[in-house]
């Protein structure tokens, strides 16, 4: 099975996100998570979001994911969502094909991710 290098488990605490090849990999709470990290409005790294109550928030314009299903839950912000119809627009093009989600696992205090099924 393909995985990716995740870094050290220590590196990793409640509220950090950071990259992982594709994927943003982030601890909620304790609950690690994997999404693929190009924000589907205009392609943000998730890498740089922060975790705001279960979601993956983007840097660029306050883009909200689900973490436990990829998809987004509110669409951007700031100038964006000042535009009548706009967020809810990407949303629900955005829901068509929710982010990718993988699975970390930690083995010698090392983390990896692998692909969800
Ligand atoms: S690029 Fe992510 S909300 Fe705009």
């Amino acid at each position: 099975m393909y995985e990716t290098p995740a870094g050290p488990a220590a590196e990793l605490p409640p509220g950090v996100v950071h990259g992982a090849g594709r994927f943003a990999v982030g601890n909620d709470d304790g609950e690690r998570f994997a999404l693929t990290r190009r924000c589907r409005h205009l392609f943000a790294d998730l890498a740089a979001g922060t975790i705001d109550d279960g979601c993956l928030t983007c840097p660029w314009h306050g883009s909200q994911y689900d973490i436990a299903t990829g998809k987004m839950v509110r669409g951007p912000g700031g100038a964006f969502g000042a535009i009548p119809g706009l967020a809810q627009s990407v949303k629900a093009v955005a829901n068509v094909v929710p982010l990718g989600r993988g699975v970390v696992v930690e083995r010698d205090g090392e983390l990896f991710v692998h692909r969800a099924e």
